[in-house]
């Protein structure tokens, strides 16, 4: 069966817009979501990330996992932030069990997610952050199967 797939598509205009943005769409994300983070390097996935955190109360200044790879944070749901840049192979990605992450209980949002989408369930989240016609501009598509 070919599921549809519903896109939101937002023009942001500056970080602030962005922020406010993803604080919106996370009132629309329930336990077991994930949300799958793509864009180039500094297009906004971080600032995406803390509007969703802030969002859904669970912590005011996410940064993106270093030592620890995977971040947790608690508030509304439980949320893990993971980078995939920093990941570099599947078999690293087995090793930290990411599968635990995926579960009806937590929300797991992920940077850099194309770099290894194929491990990701088919009906996760996409939001894909692109640059705009000048540095503050963003076009920011939401994809997911209905
Ligand atoms: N409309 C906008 N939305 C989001 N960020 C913007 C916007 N305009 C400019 N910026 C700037 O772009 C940068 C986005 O940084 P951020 O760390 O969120 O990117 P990232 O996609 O997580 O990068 P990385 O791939 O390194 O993890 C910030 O410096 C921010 O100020
Ligand atoms: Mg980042």
């Amino acid at each position: 069966m070919n599921s549809a797939v519903q896109t939101e598509i937002f023009i942001s205009r500056s970080p602030e817009e962005t922020l406010e943005f993803a604080k919106q769409f996370s009132q629309s994300l329930k336990a077991g979501d994930i949300v799958a983070l793509i864009g180039n390097l500094g297009s906004g996935k971080t600032i995406f990330v803390k509007g969703i955190c802030n969002g859904l109360n669970a912590g005011q200044n996410p940064l993106s996992p270093t030592f620890s790879i995977i971040n947790e944070y608690i508030g509304k749901y439980t949320i893990y932030h993971i980078d995939f840049y920093r990941i570099k192979d599947k078999e690293e990605l087995y090793d930290i069990g990411y599968e635990d992450y995926f579960n009806d209980e937590s929300i797991c949002l992920i940077e850099w997610a194309d770099m290894f989408i194929e491990i990701l369930p088919e009906d996760h989240i996409e939001v894909k952050i692109e640059f705009g016609s000048d540095d503050l501009e963003r076009v920011i598509t939401i994809q997911r199967k209905k």
